[in-house]
């Protein structure tokens, strides 16, 4: 027995049709026209959207930062983003000091495992370079499903390495089938500017990207594209926010360089004004890389067009307000950085994206789902809609309209920096490997029933597609 959506309009990577859907077990069995087999449900999408589950290859669920964690664990910010209509995040195990990649690993399936409401992979964040980490990193490609890795340029003696350790690690992933995700902002130059900043009494949150310039971020960028060149390794650059940046993965692109970049909603739709809110409230605000000057938006959405950018992502690391990002007060420095997106990803993008003309709707699936799906080797299992893949299905109902506010999200967080925005559609039913866990925009599944998704190697282009 399966079920049929009948009389939607399916929209992949590459197409946009009417047709309809089976879906028997986890899975898409039949796409087209009079497919309903003896015994199916047949639910009615007429007027309706179908996409492939969005993916957020971006989160920071359950992170611990010093003596407290992110505010969203597994599973509270899996269920916000099912909601919002993502059914795969990829969220960073990270390695603390002295820790093996293996255990860093097996803490984070024990922060996951049963309790998310999304299917999920990790990327593994490396902190503490050294021969040992080295060689664990082919098991973990071969043997643990992660084939991807985060090194940190900034965050000086916490998570940040060094050129030397960035190097290494791009040209052993390269080797071992691994992408390798960089978090590109000097975080040399920037300890120097925040003391500089606080050693004046400096210490409100409007200098937090005072002194994260966005050439801070540029440069870092351009290096890691030189170390990724001289390693002969194909790189992903997370969460870019700026012109300078972004000019320097096109030309790395025209090159023919394995270069890939994310950006994120916060970048493409707020600015730099925030850091002037009154009171302490820009703390909110307060993310790494910073929210940039507003002339920097139009280059980001430019770059979603045209393929600079492969990806929207979220960065989802919330902190509350009350009692988190309030232990900067008296020194932005200590502000936890972050904040909450991974249940207003797919809404933002779809209105701002398509509805405002700067994205086509094949596109809006490119960069929410297919090309993560594609760089993490999740597709064609996820990512599109296919015979044969996971009926990780949204059917987004882009009649309904509605306003953001913090009351109206599920995300573990006492504020949305998304208040007031507009948001066009909504994912009013949503499919997880073939179980409606979403209807009427309403959980129906009680129990969190994502699963660890183990992910194929990295191919390296040349000329062939990650398939
Ligand atoms: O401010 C941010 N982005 N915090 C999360 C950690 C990171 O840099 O991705
Ligand atoms: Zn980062
Ligand atoms: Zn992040």
């Amino acid at each position: 027995m399966g079920i049929v959506l009948h009389g939607g309009t399916i929209v992949t990577a590459a197409d946009m049709y009417q047709a309809d859907v089976r879906i028997e077990g986890e899975r898409i069995v039949a796409i087209g026209y009079e497919i309903k087999q003896p015994g199916d449900q047949a639910i009615d999408v007429d007027g309706c959207f179908l996409f492939p589950g969005g993916i957020d290859p971006h989160t920071h669920f359950d992170l611990p930062m010093g003596t407290f964690s992110t505010s969203d664990d597994f599973f509270t910010g899996s269920k916000a983003a099912l909601l919002g209509g993502t059914t795969t995040i990829l969220d960073f195990a990270t390695q603390f000091k002295r820790e093996s990649l293996k255990e860093a690993l097996g803490n984070w399936h024990a922060k996951a495992e049963g309790k998310c409401y999304v299917d999920y992979g990790f990327h593994m964040a490396i902190t503490d370079w050294n021969q040992q980490i080295s060689r664990e990193i082919t098991d973990l490609v071969q043997l643990e499903g992660v084939p991807s890795f985060k090194l940190y340029m900034a965050y000086k003696n916490t998570l940040q390495v060094d050129d030397g350790a960035l190097l290494q690690a791009l040209r052993r992933a390269g080797e071992s089938g691994a992408l390798v995700c960089v978090h590109c902002e000097n975080g040399d130059v920037i300890e120097d500017l925040v003391h500089e900043a606080i050693a004046q009494g400096n210490t409100s949150p409007k200098y937090h990207p005072l002194t994260r310039p966005p050439e801070a971020e540029e440069e870092a960028t351009v290096r890691v594209i030189t170390l990724a060149q001289i390693a002969n390794a194909p790189v992903y650059i997370v969460h870019l926010t700026n012109q300078g940046a972004l000019q320097a993965v096109a030309n790395a692109k025209l090159k023919g360089n394995e270069v890939y970049a994310e950006t994120c909603p916060q970048y493409l739709l707020l600015d730099n004004s925030y850091y002037d809110l009154e009171g302490f409230n820009s703390a909110k605000y307060v993310i790494s890389p910073p929210l940039r000057p507003i002339e920097n938006q139009k280059t980001l959405w430019s770059g979603l067009r045209t393929g600079v950018l492969d990806v929207v992502a979220t960065d989802h690391c919330a902190f509350n307000y009350k009692g988190q990002k309030e232990l900067g007060l008296n020194d932005f420095s200590k502000i936890p950085n972050g904040a909450p997106g991974v249940e207003t990803r797919m809404g933002l993008l779809y209105t701002y994206g398509v509805m405002a003309g700067k994205l086509s709707i094949s596109e809006f699936v490119a960069l929410t789902s297919t090309n993560a799906a594609k760089l993490f080797g999740l597709f064609p299992r996820k990512g599109t809609i296919a015979p044969g893949s996971d009926a990780d299905l949204i059917v987004w109902d882009p009649r309904i309209s509605s306003v953001i506010t913090v009351d109206s999200l599920h995300q573990h967080v006492d504020y949305t920096p998304y208040e007031g925005f507009k948001q066009i559609g909504q994912a009013t039913h949503v499919f997880l490997r073939g179980k409606l866990v979403v209807q009427n925009g309403q959980l129906v599944e009680d129990k969190p029933l994502g699963i660890y998704v183990s992910r194929k190697p990295f191919l390296k282009r040349k000329g062939e597609e990650n398939v």
